[in-house]
């Protein structure tokens, strides 16, 4: 299976900055086979980044999207709109459950409409540090990949990709507050076991899943050699193009 690495750039860069970077990334990568890098700028970029991008080297993503298809929906953009402009979407990311109350109802509606418009949705999952101290991970975890899933067909499941981020790990500076490999692969472990027991085993070998929480160069190397880990979700390292540099070359060297 591929790996993937995806920047997501958050609230973060102007129009010209974020094609500023992405010329940067063009310029200091190459294809490579079984590595997908995909960055997710914020939805004001994306239309003239899909202009500009090599998507031999480099894929878009959007950060979010409406289940709805069209309508009256102020502020809000849909996957059809987005359809043709990005390959990916990031669906369930924390900080949409938690500071914009995205509801499981919201997140499994725009994964099925993300698949309905050719777009690859990119379900995030995460307990956060309160779940996690009462022993709910688990429970956390199943609801939010059952239900994230729930609408998607049996024949279009393989088209998912899963993210783990435990929301106490997110952007933290102290070392104390990073996921342990070894705590990151029982969970992802879990995670595939509970795709194997849904969808059979062929199906759940070929759905990555990534890890995110705090990705940085220094870290990267032992996340990416976690046996069950497709790949890595980088928030602030994904900022500067140095280090997701580093990251994707990382990720190239565990590959080969
Ligand atoms: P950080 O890498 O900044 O912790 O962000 C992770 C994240 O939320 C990516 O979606």
């Amino acid at each position: 299976m591929k790996s993937y690495i995806v920047g997501n750039w958050k609230m973060n860069f102007s129009v010209g900055e974020s094609s500023v970077y992405l010329h940067k990334l063009l310029q200091k990568t190459r294809a490579f086979r079984d590595i997908e890098v995909v960055v997710a700028p914020s939805t004001i970029a994306l239309q003239p980044l899909s202009l500009q991008i090599d998507r031999k080297k480099i894929r878009l993503a959007a950060q979010s999207a409406n289940a709805h298809d069209f309508g009256a929906y102020t502020g809000e953009v849909s996957c059809t709109q987005l359809r043709g402009i990005v390959d990916y979407c990031i669906f369930g990311h924390s900080e949409r459950r938690h500071l914009f109350h995205e509801t499981t109802k919201d997140i499994r509606a725009a994964v099925s409409a993300a698949i309905r418009n050719q777009i690859t949705p990119i379900l995030c999952l995460g307990e956060t540090a309160t779940e996690r101290t009462f022993g709910e991970t688990y429970d956390v975890l199943r609801d939010q990949l059952l239900s994230g899933l729930s609408e998607v067909s049996s024949e279009d499941i393989h088209k998912v990709i899963i993210a783990y981020e435990p929301v106490w790990a997110i952007s933290t500076t102290s070392e104390a507050h990073l996921a342990a490999p070894d705590d990151v692969s029982e969970v992802v472990q879990f995670l595939r076991q509970l795709l194997t027991d849904t969808y059979g085993k062929k199906i759940a070998t070929s759905i990555p899943i990534l890890y995110g929480g705090s990705v940085r160069p220094s870290n990267a190397g032992a996340y990416l050699t976690i046996p069950e880990v497709n790949g890595l979700l980088v928030g602030g390292a994904s900022l500067i193009a140095d280090q997701f540099i580093e990251i994707i070359e990382t990720a190239k060297r565990v590959k080969s």
